[in-house]
Protein backbone atom coordinates (compact mmCIF):
# COMPACT_ATOMS: atom_id res chain seq x y z
CA UNK A 1 0.00 0.00 0.00
CA UNK A 2 1.40 3.31 -1.05
CA UNK A 3 0.94 6.02 1.55
CA UNK A 4 2.58 9.62 2.87
CA UNK A 5 4.47 9.18 6.35
CA UNK A 6 1.78 11.68 8.19
CA UNK A 7 1.21 12.87 11.76
CA UNK A 8 2.43 15.02 14.29
CA UNK A 9 5.77 14.04 14.99
CA UNK A 10 8.70 16.77 13.40
CA UNK A 11 10.22 15.64 10.00
CA UNK A 12 14.24 14.79 10.50
CA UNK A 13 16.30 17.31 9.48
CA UNK A 14 16.74 16.65 5.46
CA UNK A 15 13.19 14.98 5.10
CA UNK A 16 10.23 16.55 4.51
CA UNK A 17 7.05 14.73 5.25
CA UNK A 18 4.37 14.98 2.55
CA UNK A 19 1.13 16.82 2.63
CA UNK A 20 -0.71 15.40 5.65
CA UNK A 21 -4.09 16.76 3.74
CA UNK A 22 -5.08 18.72 6.81
CA UNK A 23 -4.50 22.69 7.53
CA UNK A 24 -4.42 25.65 5.43
CA UNK A 25 -0.84 24.70 4.08
CA UNK A 26 -1.11 21.11 2.88
CA UNK A 27 2.42 21.33 1.85
CA UNK A 28 4.59 20.32 5.09
CA UNK A 29 7.25 22.85 6.20
CA UNK A 30 11.05 20.85 5.82
CA UNK A 31 13.92 21.06 3.09
CA UNK A 32 14.88 18.86 0.71
CA UNK A 33 18.00 18.32 2.20
CA UNK A 34 21.62 20.28 2.23
CA UNK A 35 21.94 19.31 -1.59
CA UNK A 36 18.62 20.24 -2.31
CA UNK A 37 19.36 23.53 -1.74
CA UNK A 38 22.20 23.98 -4.01
CA UNK A 39 20.03 25.37 -6.79
CA UNK A 40 21.21 28.94 -7.40
CA UNK A 41 18.97 31.70 -5.76
CA UNK A 42 16.31 29.04 -3.64
CA UNK A 43 13.89 31.54 -1.62
CA UNK A 44 13.84 32.20 2.27
CA UNK A 45 12.04 35.70 2.26
CA UNK A 46 9.53 35.90 4.29
CA UNK A 47 6.45 38.97 5.10
CA UNK A 48 3.42 39.55 6.35
CA UNK A 49 1.18 38.50 2.99
CA UNK A 50 2.76 35.24 3.13
CA UNK A 51 2.38 34.46 6.67
CA UNK A 52 -1.26 33.87 5.39
CA UNK A 53 -0.58 32.41 2.09
CA UNK A 54 -0.17 28.82 1.44
CA UNK A 55 3.81 27.80 1.04
CA UNK A 56 4.59 25.39 -1.64
CA UNK A 57 7.98 23.79 -1.88
CA UNK A 58 10.29 23.82 -4.83
CA UNK A 59 10.34 20.23 -4.90
CA UNK A 60 9.06 17.69 -2.25
CA UNK A 61 9.64 13.99 -2.13
CA UNK A 62 6.73 11.28 -1.87
CA UNK A 63 8.23 8.88 0.78
CA UNK A 64 6.93 7.34 3.41
CA UNK A 65 5.51 3.96 4.70
CA UNK A 66 6.53 1.57 1.68
CA UNK A 67 10.48 2.91 2.01
CA UNK A 68 10.40 3.03 6.57
CA UNK A 69 9.35 -0.65 5.55
CA UNK A 70 11.96 -1.45 3.10
CA UNK A 71 14.41 0.19 5.08
CA UNK A 72 13.44 -1.83 8.15
CA UNK A 73 13.51 -4.89 6.55
CA UNK A 74 17.26 -3.90 5.48
CA UNK A 75 17.77 -3.15 8.88
CA UNK A 76 17.09 -6.60 10.48
CA UNK A 77 18.16 -8.58 7.97
CA UNK A 78 22.31 -7.95 9.44
CA UNK A 79 23.63 -6.97 5.74
CA UNK A 80 23.62 -3.57 5.44
CA UNK A 81 26.27 -2.61 2.30
CA UNK A 82 26.06 -3.48 -0.53
CA UNK A 83 24.54 -6.78 -1.13
CA UNK A 84 21.20 -8.21 -2.50
CA UNK A 85 19.00 -5.41 -2.34
CA UNK A 86 21.45 -3.45 -4.73
CA UNK A 87 21.18 -6.32 -7.12
CA UNK A 88 17.65 -6.58 -6.89
CA UNK A 89 17.23 -2.85 -8.00
CA UNK A 90 19.74 -3.22 -10.51
CA UNK A 91 17.33 -5.99 -11.95
CA UNK A 92 14.61 -3.73 -11.82
CA UNK A 93 16.24 -0.72 -13.28
CA UNK A 94 17.08 -3.08 -16.41
CA UNK A 95 13.36 -4.47 -16.21
CA UNK A 96 11.50 -0.92 -15.86
CA UNK A 97 14.21 0.50 -18.44
CA UNK A 98 15.10 -2.59 -21.20
CA UNK A 99 19.26 -1.60 -20.58
CA UNK A 100 20.81 -5.19 -20.37
CA UNK A 101 23.05 -3.64 -17.70
CA UNK A 102 22.45 -1.76 -14.71
CA UNK A 103 24.95 -0.55 -12.33
CA UNK A 104 23.60 1.25 -8.80
CA UNK A 105 25.91 4.07 -7.36
CA UNK A 106 25.81 6.12 -4.30
CA UNK A 107 24.91 9.47 -6.39
CA UNK A 108 24.57 10.65 -9.57
CA UNK A 109 28.28 12.50 -9.79
CA UNK A 110 29.34 8.81 -9.18
CA UNK A 111 28.12 7.70 -11.80
CA UNK A 112 29.36 9.89 -14.05
CA UNK A 113 32.98 9.43 -12.68
CA UNK A 114 32.66 5.88 -13.09
CA UNK A 115 31.57 6.11 -16.89
CA UNK A 116 34.19 8.23 -17.76
CA UNK A 117 36.96 5.91 -15.85
CA UNK A 118 35.67 3.46 -17.70
CA UNK A 119 35.78 4.92 -20.90
CA UNK A 120 38.89 5.79 -20.63
CA UNK A 121 38.82 9.66 -19.48
CA UNK A 122 42.36 10.85 -17.99
CA UNK A 123 44.46 13.78 -17.31
CA UNK A 124 44.99 16.06 -20.60
CA UNK A 125 42.11 14.09 -22.05
CA UNK A 126 39.60 16.67 -23.77
CA UNK A 127 35.71 16.07 -23.21
CA UNK A 128 32.62 18.20 -25.00
CA UNK A 129 30.36 18.96 -21.73
CA UNK A 130 27.25 21.12 -22.23
CA UNK A 131 27.80 24.83 -20.58
CA UNK A 132 23.69 24.63 -19.80
CA UNK A 133 24.00 21.65 -16.97
CA UNK A 134 24.52 21.12 -13.66
CA UNK A 135 27.72 21.31 -12.12
CA UNK A 136 28.51 17.82 -11.72
CA UNK A 137 29.07 17.35 -15.41
CA UNK A 138 31.98 19.50 -15.85
CA UNK A 139 33.26 18.72 -12.31
CA UNK A 140 33.15 15.11 -12.94
CA UNK A 141 35.77 15.74 -16.15
CA UNK A 142 38.08 18.15 -14.14
CA UNK A 143 38.36 15.63 -10.80
CA UNK A 144 39.79 13.63 -13.49
CA UNK A 145 42.63 15.59 -15.15
CA UNK A 146 40.62 16.18 -18.05
CA UNK A 147 39.11 19.40 -19.23
CA UNK A 148 35.58 20.36 -20.05
CA UNK A 149 35.34 21.82 -23.64
CA UNK A 150 32.45 23.71 -23.38
CA UNK A 151 28.82 23.07 -25.79
CA UNK A 152 26.69 26.08 -26.09
CA UNK A 153 22.80 24.72 -25.76
CA UNK A 154 20.00 25.19 -28.30
CA UNK A 155 17.82 27.89 -27.28
CA UNK A 156 14.83 25.92 -27.90
CA UNK A 157 15.33 23.15 -25.53
CA UNK A 158 18.18 23.90 -23.66
CA UNK A 159 19.67 20.78 -24.75
CA UNK A 160 23.09 20.49 -27.23
CA UNK A 161 22.40 19.06 -30.62
CA UNK A 162 24.32 18.05 -33.51
CA UNK A 163 24.92 21.13 -35.10
CA UNK A 164 26.27 22.42 -31.26
CA UNK A 165 28.68 19.47 -30.75
CA UNK A 166 30.09 19.67 -34.87
CA UNK A 167 30.81 22.83 -34.20
CA UNK A 168 32.97 22.47 -30.96
CA UNK A 169 34.51 19.16 -32.61
CA UNK A 170 35.64 20.97 -35.75
CA UNK A 171 37.85 23.40 -33.16
CA UNK A 172 39.08 20.60 -31.05
CA UNK A 173 39.30 17.03 -32.98
CA UNK A 174 41.38 15.35 -30.49
CA UNK A 175 38.38 15.52 -28.21
CA UNK A 176 38.17 12.04 -26.55
CA UNK A 177 34.22 11.52 -25.80
CA UNK A 178 31.12 13.50 -25.74
CA UNK A 179 28.86 14.40 -23.06
CA UNK A 180 25.29 15.31 -23.50
CA UNK A 181 22.58 16.45 -20.78
CA UNK A 182 18.78 15.65 -20.95
CA UNK A 183 18.52 19.16 -19.33
CA UNK A 184 15.41 19.34 -16.83
CA UNK A 185 14.21 15.82 -17.95
CA UNK A 186 14.06 16.54 -21.86
CA UNK A 187 15.69 13.54 -23.86
CA UNK A 188 18.28 14.84 -26.46
CA UNK A 189 18.07 14.04 -30.12
CA UNK A 190 19.65 10.90 -29.19
CA UNK A 191 20.15 9.34 -32.60
CA UNK A 192 21.72 12.68 -33.91
CA UNK A 193 24.23 12.65 -30.92
CA UNK A 194 24.84 9.24 -31.39
CA UNK A 195 25.40 9.78 -35.17
CA UNK A 196 28.15 12.70 -34.86
CA UNK A 197 29.88 10.25 -32.21
CA UNK A 198 30.08 7.47 -34.48
CA UNK A 199 31.20 9.72 -37.28
CA UNK A 200 33.91 10.57 -35.05
CA UNK A 201 34.92 7.38 -33.65
CA UNK A 202 33.76 9.08 -30.07
CA UNK A 203 32.17 7.16 -27.29
CA UNK A 204 28.85 9.43 -26.11
CA UNK A 205 28.07 9.58 -22.45
CA UNK A 206 24.85 10.47 -21.48
CA UNK A 207 23.97 12.57 -18.17
CA UNK A 208 20.25 12.01 -17.95
CA UNK A 209 20.45 12.67 -14.20
CA UNK A 210 17.51 14.50 -14.65
CA UNK A 211 15.43 12.37 -17.05
CA UNK A 212 15.17 8.82 -15.56
CA UNK A 213 12.31 6.98 -16.52
CA UNK A 214 12.49 9.31 -19.83
CA UNK A 215 12.20 7.97 -23.54
CA UNK A 216 13.23 8.89 -26.76
CA UNK A 217 11.58 8.25 -29.76
CA UNK A 218 9.68 5.55 -27.45
CA UNK A 219 12.76 4.02 -26.38
CA UNK A 220 13.19 4.59 -22.48
CA UNK A 221 16.52 5.87 -21.69
CA UNK A 222 19.03 3.61 -20.75
CA UNK A 223 18.22 1.34 -23.05
CA UNK A 224 21.17 1.90 -25.40
CA UNK A 225 24.67 1.42 -26.87
CA UNK A 226 26.11 4.08 -25.46
CA UNK A 227 26.50 4.64 -21.59
CA UNK A 228 23.74 6.62 -19.73
CA UNK A 229 23.94 7.89 -16.11
CA UNK A 230 21.08 8.21 -13.68
CA UNK A 231 20.28 10.26 -10.70
CA UNK A 232 17.85 9.03 -7.79
CA UNK A 233 19.05 11.83 -5.69
CA UNK A 234 16.07 13.53 -3.44
CA UNK A 235 14.51 15.73 -5.76
CA UNK A 236 14.93 13.45 -8.93
CA UNK A 237 11.52 11.40 -10.03
CA UNK A 238 12.77 8.28 -8.67
CA UNK A 239 15.05 8.71 -4.58
CA UNK A 240 17.22 6.69 -2.79
CA UNK A 241 17.62 9.65 -0.70
CA UNK A 242 21.47 9.58 -2.39
CA UNK A 243 22.20 7.34 -5.28
CA UNK A 244 22.64 7.02 -9.17
CA UNK A 245 23.07 4.49 -11.22
CA UNK A 246 24.60 3.65 -14.76
CA UNK A 247 23.08 1.92 -17.71
CA UNK A 248 24.12 0.35 -21.34
CA UNK A 249 23.63 -2.45 -23.15
CA UNK A 250 27.45 -3.33 -24.28
CA UNK A 251 28.70 -6.22 -22.71
CA UNK A 252 32.64 -5.16 -22.99
CA UNK A 253 31.80 -2.31 -20.18
CA UNK A 254 30.14 -4.05 -17.41
CA UNK A 255 32.65 -5.66 -15.72
CA UNK A 256 34.80 -2.43 -15.91
CA UNK A 257 32.17 -0.27 -14.75
CA UNK A 258 31.23 -2.17 -11.81
CA UNK A 259 35.20 -2.70 -11.03
CA UNK A 260 35.20 0.70 -11.18
CA UNK A 261 32.88 1.27 -8.47
CA UNK A 262 34.35 -0.89 -5.94
CA UNK A 263 38.10 -0.04 -6.00
CA UNK A 264 39.46 -1.49 -9.18
CA UNK A 265 39.25 -4.57 -6.93
CA UNK A 266 39.06 -7.81 -8.79
CA UNK A 267 37.57 -11.80 -8.06
CA UNK A 268 40.63 -12.21 -5.56
CA UNK A 269 40.49 -9.60 -1.91
CA UNK A 270 42.63 -6.34 -1.99
CA UNK A 271 44.22 -7.15 -5.15
CA UNK A 272 43.41 -4.10 -7.32
CA UNK A 273 43.26 -5.05 -11.18
CA UNK A 274 41.77 -1.39 -12.04
CA UNK A 275 41.82 2.32 -11.07
CA UNK A 276 38.44 2.68 -9.41
CA UNK A 277 37.05 4.44 -6.02
CA UNK A 278 34.10 3.88 -3.54
CA UNK A 279 31.30 4.46 -5.76
CA UNK A 280 29.12 1.73 -3.54
CA UNK A 281 25.49 2.31 -2.20
CA UNK A 282 24.19 0.86 0.82
CA UNK A 283 21.65 -1.49 0.57
CA UNK A 284 19.38 0.92 2.83
CA UNK A 285 19.75 3.31 -0.17
CA UNK A 286 18.72 0.55 -2.29
CA UNK A 287 15.92 -0.56 -1.00
CA UNK A 288 14.66 3.34 -0.46
CA UNK A 289 14.75 2.86 -4.62
CA UNK A 290 12.93 -0.58 -4.82
CA UNK A 291 10.32 1.05 -3.14
CA UNK A 292 10.17 4.37 -5.12
CA UNK A 293 10.58 2.61 -8.59
CA UNK A 294 7.59 0.82 -7.80
CA UNK A 295 5.63 4.15 -8.10
CA UNK A 296 7.79 5.73 -11.17
CA UNK A 297 4.67 6.02 -13.32
CA UNK A 298 2.65 7.43 -10.74
CA UNK A 299 5.26 10.35 -10.03
CA UNK A 300 5.94 11.11 -14.25
CA UNK A 301 2.02 11.03 -14.70
CA UNK A 302 1.67 13.66 -11.88
CA UNK A 303 4.87 15.44 -13.27
CA UNK A 304 3.47 15.31 -17.01
CA UNK A 305 -0.14 16.87 -15.51
CA UNK A 306 1.36 19.61 -13.56
CA UNK A 307 4.15 20.85 -16.78
CA UNK A 308 0.74 20.56 -18.79
CA UNK A 309 -1.44 22.56 -16.34
CA UNK A 310 1.32 25.05 -16.14
CA UNK A 311 1.52 25.27 -20.10
CA UNK A 312 -1.82 25.62 -20.59
CA UNK A 313 -2.58 28.12 -17.86
CA UNK A 314 0.02 30.21 -17.66
CA UNK A 315 0.94 30.08 -21.65
CA UNK A 316 -0.30 33.68 -22.20
CA UNK A 317 2.42 34.74 -19.39
CA UNK A 318 5.72 32.75 -20.10
CA UNK A 319 7.27 30.67 -22.55
CA UNK A 320 8.74 26.81 -21.83
CA UNK A 321 11.19 24.47 -23.10
CA UNK A 322 10.30 23.28 -26.28
CA UNK A 323 9.33 19.67 -26.46
CA UNK A 324 10.30 18.30 -29.95
CA UNK A 325 8.71 15.05 -31.36
CA UNK A 326 11.36 12.97 -30.40
CA UNK A 327 11.23 13.56 -27.37
CA UNK A 328 7.99 11.02 -26.83
CA UNK A 329 8.62 11.27 -22.82
CA UNK A 330 9.83 13.91 -20.72
CA UNK A 331 9.83 13.88 -17.27
CA UNK A 332 9.92 16.99 -16.15
CA UNK A 333 12.77 16.91 -13.05
CA UNK A 334 12.44 20.82 -12.98
CA UNK A 335 9.78 22.52 -14.63
CA UNK A 336 11.29 26.02 -16.31
CA UNK A 337 9.82 28.76 -17.08
CA UNK A 338 11.00 31.68 -19.32
CA UNK A 339 10.16 35.42 -18.91
CA UNK A 340 10.46 38.28 -21.56
CA UNK A 341 14.05 38.71 -20.26
CA UNK A 342 15.86 39.12 -17.08
CA UNK A 343 14.68 41.93 -15.63
CA UNK A 344 10.83 40.84 -15.85
CA UNK A 345 12.27 36.91 -14.63
CA UNK A 346 13.65 38.69 -11.43
CA UNK A 347 10.73 40.66 -10.43
CA UNK A 348 8.67 37.16 -11.19
CA UNK A 349 10.97 35.73 -8.83
CA UNK A 350 11.11 37.95 -6.00
CA UNK A 351 7.05 37.92 -6.27
CA UNK A 352 6.26 34.23 -6.44
CA UNK A 353 9.09 33.68 -2.87
CA UNK A 354 7.38 36.59 -1.46
CA UNK A 355 4.15 34.88 -1.84
CA UNK A 356 4.68 31.51 -0.90
CA UNK A 357 6.37 29.96 -4.23
CA UNK A 358 9.58 28.59 -3.76
CA UNK A 359 11.63 28.50 -7.03
CA UNK A 360 15.35 28.41 -8.09
CA UNK A 361 17.24 29.75 -10.91
CA UNK A 362 18.67 27.05 -12.31
CA UNK A 363 21.40 27.86 -12.94
CA UNK A 364 24.41 30.05 -14.00
CA UNK A 365 25.88 27.84 -16.79
CA UNK A 366 29.46 26.73 -16.41
CA UNK A 367 31.42 29.11 -17.90
CA UNK A 368 29.95 31.60 -15.84
CA UNK A 369 30.99 29.28 -12.81
CA UNK A 370 33.55 31.30 -10.98
CA UNK A 371 35.76 28.17 -10.65
CA UNK A 372 35.37 27.44 -13.98
CA UNK A 373 36.55 30.97 -15.10
CA UNK A 374 39.45 30.94 -12.76
CA UNK A 375 40.43 27.71 -13.78
CA UNK A 376 39.83 27.51 -17.73
CA UNK A 377 39.51 31.78 -18.65
CA UNK A 378 36.25 33.21 -20.41
CA UNK A 379 34.51 31.12 -23.13
CA UNK A 380 31.61 32.58 -25.14
CA UNK A 381 28.17 30.55 -25.24
CA UNK A 382 25.62 33.56 -26.10
CA UNK A 383 22.67 31.40 -26.04
CA UNK A 384 23.04 29.68 -22.67
CA UNK A 385 23.41 32.96 -21.48
CA UNK A 386 20.61 34.42 -22.64
CA UNK A 387 18.27 31.05 -21.68
CA UNK A 388 19.47 31.05 -18.12
CA UNK A 389 19.17 34.79 -17.96
CA UNK A 390 15.35 34.21 -18.56
CA UNK A 391 14.29 31.53 -16.21
CA UNK A 392 12.91 30.81 -13.29
CA UNK A 393 11.94 26.91 -12.37
CA UNK A 394 8.75 26.84 -10.62
CA UNK A 395 7.41 23.80 -8.28
CA UNK A 396 7.08 20.54 -9.26
CA UNK A 397 7.25 17.35 -7.36
CA UNK A 398 6.10 13.70 -6.44
CA UNK A 399 4.34 15.02 -3.42
CA UNK A 400 2.59 17.91 -5.18
CA UNK A 401 -1.09 18.28 -4.68
CA UNK A 402 -3.62 19.94 -6.55
CA UNK A 403 -3.76 22.96 -4.45
CA UNK A 404 -0.58 23.50 -4.71
CA UNK A 405 -0.52 23.21 -8.37
CA UNK A 406 -3.25 26.53 -7.96
CA UNK A 407 -1.30 28.18 -5.55
CA UNK A 408 1.72 29.09 -8.21
CA UNK A 409 -0.55 29.12 -11.38
CA UNK A 410 -2.97 31.59 -9.27
CA UNK A 411 0.35 33.78 -8.02
CA UNK A 412 1.78 33.65 -11.37
CA UNK A 413 -1.07 35.22 -13.28
CA UNK A 414 -1.53 38.23 -10.63
CA UNK A 415 2.29 38.85 -11.16
CA UNK A 416 1.40 39.64 -14.34
CA UNK A 417 -2.10 41.05 -13.45
CA UNK A 418 -0.14 43.85 -11.50
CA UNK A 419 -1.53 42.85 -7.96
CA UNK A 420 0.42 43.78 -4.95
C1 LIG B 1 22.78 17.04 -15.00
C2 LIG B 1 23.25 16.48 -13.68
N1 LIG B 1 24.34 15.69 -13.67
C3 LIG B 1 24.78 15.15 -12.53
C4 LIG B 1 24.15 15.36 -11.33
C5 LIG B 1 24.71 14.78 -10.08
O1 LIG B 1 23.86 13.91 -9.43
P1 LIG B 1 23.96 13.71 -7.84
O2 LIG B 1 23.44 14.94 -7.19
O3 LIG B 1 23.11 12.51 -7.58
O4 LIG B 1 25.40 13.47 -7.52
C6 LIG B 1 23.01 16.16 -11.29
C7 LIG B 1 22.30 16.39 -10.02
O5 LIG B 1 21.28 16.94 -9.89
C8 LIG B 1 22.54 16.75 -12.49
O6 LIG B 1 21.47 17.54 -12.49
Amino acid sequence: MESNMTGSASPPPGYPLSPSGSGPSTTAPGRLSEGAERGVGGSEPRNETMAQERKVFWSVPDVGEDEARAVNEVLKSGWLGMGPKTKQLEQELSAYTGAKHSVVVNNGTSALLDALITLGIGPGDEVLVPTYTFVATASSVIALGAKPILVDCDPDTFNVGPKEVETVLAKHPKAKAIVCVDVAGLPCDLDALRGVAEKHHLPLLEDAAEAFAGEYRGKRLGNYDHVTIFSFHIAKQVTMVEGGAIQTNRDDLVDRLRLVRSHGEGKEKYVHVEFGLNFRPTDIQSAIGIAQLRKADRYIALRDKIARRYMHELGGHLAFQKVPDYATRPTWMIFMALAQNKEERDRLNQYLNAHGVDTRLPWPPIHRQPYFVQRFGHVECPKADATFARIVSLPIGNAMTDEDIGHVIDVVTRFYKGAP
